[in-house]
């Protein structure tokens, strides 16, 4: 055979096999058997055996993967890929069309419903028909390259029909077939491994390997429910519902089914009827994505600095399943309270598997009778955690016993105490080991030092922290900072890489904003809320140290508890330590937000309430501009109120703000004194 000829052979048989693909994965309709398949296939690798030139990126022999990959590049998304705004009932999201009829005065608004799939969000890029690149959603603007793990999603073309755009890229869901789902958990329990969550975290996981082989052996699966770049410019692709028929016919699988509706009622039939037919679906479907058809009304709609105002996800309740409760276990935290978790006879709800739930403490125990051996009813919402609603009585026999709680800690055996609450809670219904020195506690309190929401310190996972404690290497954050690499690779399944990846993170954790440290310091009451809020208000954390009890409430946020809370951990001499040698280990102590109020703005002092919907600024935006000029947006209203913006709809809190005389703005009224 000449290389011509080879040539002519090799095109010739990738172009069956992936009409072949393309009839057995997109359409469920085989035209050939497997054996004949085998053979199409066997052919062409012999071809590309011989002649090594001949492959291709689109060969279908490119979907079985090659050597695993050292890394993922970053590649930049041509427009960034958004994320949508949920809501819950179906009067939100008639709230959700009347603000888009607002936005779009007089026009007749076309929707459309589609399944909101469960899955990673990516997009795929074609260029000159053939899949060039294959990119995670990441963090919007930039995400991972993954091409090389989705060439081995049979459903996704290699390459596109004659006539197809120059450059397209389309976007859609990567997602875990549910019963591939169910396969792979088991596999892995059968090897020891530990199980996904859910088949959205599988997915992830699995999209996630550099190791393309790997990847090849998911079950993973795709759904493609838009398009991004198109050069040239189709002028005909001006609608969802023609984009979608346009995407089947370059060889994509759309959602399994969509609605085009007219109005209100007819969206809310449509999103009942999904929710009836979805669990028929082969991946998890968590809600409905409403869309408006038009892309000459989405332009006109625009967006928020998240989403599209023109879309919205309506998200389905809860799921429940019943489970026998195994055992009761309990769990010390950070401020040593102990919680009862209940261990389960694993369950699976709302698309993932549950072992474990809390049971908060012994009085929600006591209220709900809840024994060992009873059998429960446990709901889960897609990723919240899953909770206990209540005990099936008719299935007692009898030999339930009741759970006693212990009257010494569990890790460290010290006495118990039934404190005075803490947070929301009332007094006397936790128990609280005694002992500050707990392994518990200071595991607790070190883990959320490091977590994302306070120092984010990257690599400084639970598992890490609870190796440095074990170890007796670290006993509160400070002592992270005195760290060696040598102690830090010493520790069990810790490799160099990931010990300097973690004493990086440490470094870069000392030029963290000060709010990040207030918060992290896990100061009873103090969230991130009034950590900020203290940043705000104070250059230092000298400043907030030394601050009296009057200058502390005077901020808004700040209460008596919360000054008193400040005042009672500043005095203990354990905490001032800890201050100053996280001082001597170069943690900043300024706060960046204080500089930028630092010269008094329009609104600084001044606390605003928002509610109802405003005819032109969405919520965010408003908030915005009342943050960028120094005042506060709290949630409800109060006599520290010192204006509430009322939209349409307002509701209780306008009633509030009458009664309470505080001054109250419609959208134009609060532009003038934005001073726009
Ligand atoms: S449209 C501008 N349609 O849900 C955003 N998204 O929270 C356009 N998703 O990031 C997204 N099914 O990953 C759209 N039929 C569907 C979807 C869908 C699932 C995901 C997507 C998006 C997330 C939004």
């Amino acid at each position: 055979m000449t290389l011509t000829e080879a040539q002519t052979l090799h095109f010739e048989l990738a172009a069956q096999i992936w009409q072949h693909d393309h009839a057995y994965y997109n359409l469920a309709n085989p035209a050939i058997t497997d054996p004949e398949y085998d053979r199409l296939y066997r052919r062409l690798l012999d071809i590309e055996k011989e002649f090594p030139d001949l492959i291709t990126a689109d060969s279908p022999s490119q979907r079985v993967g090659g050597a695993p990959l050292k890394e993922f590049k970053s590649v930049q998304h041509l427009n960034p890929m958004l994320s949508l705004d949920n809501t819950y009932s179906e009067n939100e999201l008639r709230e959700f069309v009347s603000r888009v009829r607002r936005l779009l005065p007089g026009e007749s608004l076309d929707w459309i419903v589609e399944p909101k799939v469960d899955g990673v969000a990516i997009s795929l890029r074609y260029e000159n028909r053939v899949f060039a690149i294959g990119v995670t959603r990441g963090d919007g603007t930039t995400g991972d390259d993954i091409t090389a793990n989705l060439r081995t999603i049979r459903s996704i073309p290699l390459r596109l029909p004659d006539g197809a755009p120059n450059m397209i890229e389309v976007r859609g869901e990567v997602y875990l077939t549910r019963t591939g789902f169910a396969k792979l958990n088991d596999d892995r329990i059968a090897l020891g491994e530990p199980p996904f969550a859910n088949p959205r975290n599988a997915a992830t996981g699995s999209l996630k390997q550099l190791d393309t082989r790997a990847v090849a052996k998911r079950p993973l699966d795709i759904v493609i429910y838009g398009v991004g770049v198109v050069e040239p410019k189709q002028q005909d692709l001006d609608r969802q519902a023609v984009v979608l028929e346009y995407l089947k016919t370059l060889g994509f699988k759309t959602p399994e089914r969509t609605w085009p509706c007219h109005s209100p009622d007819l969206l809310i039939d449509a999103i009942r009827e999904l929710d009836e037919i979805r669990h028929s679906f082969p991946y998890e479907t968590d809600g409905a994505v409403i869309k408006l058809d038009s892309f000459l009304l989405r332009e006109r709609a625009g967006f928020t600095a998240k989403s599209p105002r023109w879309a919205i996800a309506f998200k389905y309740a809860a799921e429940q399943a019943e489970t026998k409760l195994k055992a009761v276990t309990i769990q010390v935290g950070r401020t040593g309270a102990l919680t009862p978790v209940a261990e389960l006879e694993p369950v699976l709800v709302a698309g993932s598997t549950v072992s474990r739930a809390t049971l908060h403490n012994e009085e929600e125990m006591r209220r709900k009778d809840i024994r060992i051996g009873d059998t429960l009813v446990i709901e889960k919402a897609g990723e919240v955690i899953p909770a206990v609603v209540s005990v099936v009585l008719s299935k007692r026999s009898g030999n339930e016993k009741l759970f006693l709680f212990p009257n010494k800690c569990p890790e460290c055996e010290a006495k118990v105490s039934r404190s005075i609450g803490q947070g929301d809670e009332p007094s006397g219904v936790v128990l609280r080991c005694t002992n500050s020195d707990c392994p518990a506690q200071v595991r607790g309190r070190i883990e959320h030092w490091c977590r994302r929401g306070a120092m984010d310190i990257e690599g400084g996972g639970d598992v890490l922290i609870g190796q440095l404690v074990r170890a007796g290497l670290v006993r509160n954050a400070a002592d992270l900072y005195t760290l060696r690499l040598d102690q830090v690779a010493g520790l069990e399944r810790m490799g160099e890489k990931s010990a300097l990846n973690f004493l990086h993170g440490l470094e870069a954790s000392k030029q963290r904003d000060l709010w990040r440290l207030i918060f992290g310091l896990g100061i009873f009451h103090v969230g991130t809320g009034v950590a900020k809020s203290l940043a705000r208000n104070f250059a230092s954390l000298d400043d907030l140290r030394r601050a009296s009890r009057e200058q502390l409430t005077e901020i808004s946020e700040v209460g008596d508890v919360i000054a008193a809370s400040l005042a009672q951990w500043f005095a203990d001499p354990r905490n001032q330590e800890l201050l100053e040698r996280l001082r001597e280990a170069g943690l900043n102590f300024q706060s960046s937000l204080h500089t930028v109020t630092a010269a008094p703005k329009r609104f600084s002092g001044k606390t605003f309430v928002l509610t109802g919907t405003l005819p032109s600024l969405s919520r965010d935006e408003a908030a915005a501009r009342i943050e960028s000029l120094g005042g506060k947006v709290s949630g409800s209203v109060s006599k520290k109120t010192d204006y509430v913006v009322a939209g349409d709809e307002a509701g209780s809190k306008l009633e509030k703000a009458q009664k309470l005389g505080v001054s109250i703005l419609d959208e134009a009224e609060f532009l003038k004194l934005c001073g726009e």
